[in-house]
């Protein structure tokens, strides 16, 4: 059966544990508890977990690397709490597009904190980068450099700005040509290294009468999400990447005589503790996976830094990092609804246990092949008691399998578990397919609760919505309070 299952404790971080009373605590907190007052689905955040988090990725780079700086990428998970902590820390925020940039704000993270990314940047957000002063824009295309000189030079101000570069990875593809995979998923951000696009960003920045150039950057997509996943590769594609971008500085500071004062080497770091990758569909295929040090990732980025770049003055290395943050910080308590037990004549007999949640508030289970283990919150440490594979299944229509083949004790109605790894590519890539409104979200903080996002309501699902009244001849629409919102 599959691995989904977490009562080994395996890839619990150390917030989580078990009560003198048996149940399972997150940062101080029962979350059987926690369920019963504030209902399900619900996700709850453990600040101590962010924050650990933090501080080994500053630690590892701080002993490496006298100039670092960490920008918290806020696609990853943008409650604004959360990005407020992690600024609160030190991180600056890496941002993609126009509402992240204004969101950011809403968060109290000032523009000159900010690092702009995005592929086909819109003129709103190089005119609010422009304007409000961002620490950098990461330039896409030498098309884009000359928009944003254009807008910059409109504007009355000068841009600091690092060229996104699509890297070869030659060396990598000829060790493993399955590394291919991975690479694809990213070209369309950035300017091309091997064609020379990146050549000619680079000199339409350094060119441009408003745009300083600062340096370069390039994004590793972490491995897990298209690969099969070996934390050595991991290391090999951040080792490799770093070394690749600084061969394209030794050869832009030949040719055009600039110098790389920030080395932006991006997110796709997970580092310390264990992760489950589970493609859906495939139990046999999910594995456990030991994450690489954030030390190891320091001297895989550090070391090829120190050997390949060819300038006297030491860059400032730049993260931006997400799923590292906040991965392991979220738990999702959902309640069981239903059970079935499915019985086909040709098939192994399984179980099918209905919960209030659904993947289609995370997707990073389908589209980014993430597990979420799973853990009841009343016994956690349980053993299981059927010999059947169970299914954990979302109350959608959609084909919406939480986790599938686990070994789990005989789950009751009512009962609540807790899955876990729901901190980065949850909410924010989450539907509201069948109309569910999304689950509240709470921060813990060593036995505190603090509600920082309000569970969503039907009238939020539909509040961009109305029906012309000719539709609606000779009926009426409800407009009172709907029965269903406060949860269960
Ligand atoms: C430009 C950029 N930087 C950083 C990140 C964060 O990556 P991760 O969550 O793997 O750290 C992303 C994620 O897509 C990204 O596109």
């Amino acid at each position: 059966m599959s691995s989904h299952i977490s009562q080994d404790r395996h890839g619990w971080p150390a917030a989580l544990g078990v009560g003198a009373a048996g149940g399972l605590r997150f940062d101080g907190v029962d979350l059987g508890e926690l369920a019963r007052e504030r209902g399900t689905p619900l996700w709850a955040i453990s600040r101590a977990t962010i924050e650990a988090n933090w501080r080994a990725l500053d630690d590892a780079f701080r002993e490496r690397w006298p100039r670092h700086e960490i920008a918290y990428s806020m696609k990853t998970n943008d409650v604004l709490a959360v990005v407020a902590l992690l600024h609160g820390l030190g991180a600056r925020l890496d941002c993609s597009g126009a509402y992240e940039l204004e969101a950011a704000a809403r968060a109290g993270v000032p523009s000159s904190d900010v690092i702009l990314n995005g592929a086909g940047k819109s003129e709103q957000a190089l005119t609010l980068a422009a304007r409000r002063g961002v620490r950098q824009v990461n330039v896409d295309s030498p098309d884009e450099a000359r928009r944003l000189d254009r807008i910059a030079g409109a504007e009355g101000t000068r841009v600091p700005c690092t060229v996104r570069v699509v890297l070869g990875h030659e060396r990598l593809l000829a060790r493993d040509p399955s590394y291919e995979r991975s690479q694809r998923a990213a070209d369309k951000h950035g300017s091309d290294r091997l064609s020379g696009q990146a050549l000619e960003a680079i000199e339409a920045v350094a060119g441009s009468r408003n745009l300083d150039f600062v340096g370069l950057h390039h994004h590793v997509v972490f491995p897990g999400y298209l690969s099969d996943y070996t934390p050595d590769r991991a290391l090999a594609q951040h080792g490799e990447s770093a070394r690749e971008l600084c061969e394209l500085a030794n050869e832009a500071r030949r040719r055009f005589g600039v110098t790389v004062d920030r080395l932006d080497v991006g997110g796709g770091v997970r580092a310390g503790g264990e992760l489950l990758v589970a493609p859906p569909g495939a139990p046999e295929q999910s594995a456990w996976h030991r994450l690489p040090t954030a030390v190891a990732f320091a001297d895989a980025v550090c070391g090829a830094i120190e050997e390949f770049l060819e300038q006297d003055a030491l860059p400032l290395v730049q993260l931006e990092s997400g799923a590292h943050m906040v991965w392991d910080a979220v738990v999702l308590l959902a309640a069981v609804s239903e059970l079935k037990d499915a019985a086909r004549r040709d098939e192994p007999r399984r179980r099918y246990v209905y919960l209030d949640a659904s993947t289609m508030m995370f997707m990073s289970r389908g589209g980014m092949r993430m597990g979420h283990p799973v853990v009841p919150v009343a016994r956690p440490l349980a053993d299981a008691d059927s010999d059947w594979p169970v299914d954990l299944v979302g109350q959608t229509c959609m084909a919406d399998t939480i986790a599938e083949g686990l070994a789990l004790p005989r789950l009751e109605p009512g009962e609540v578990v807790a899955l876990l790894h729901q901190g980065a590519y949850c909410e924010t890539l989450s539907t509201q397919v069948n109309s569910i409104p999304r689950p509240e979200v709470v921060l813990l903080d060593d036995g505190t609760v603090t509600v920082v996002r309000r569970r969503e309501t039907l009238d939020d699902v539909h509040a961009r919505d109305s029906v012309p009244a000719a539709l609606l001849a000779g009926r009426s629409a409800s407009g009172g309070p709907p029965e269903i919102d406060s949860p269960a």
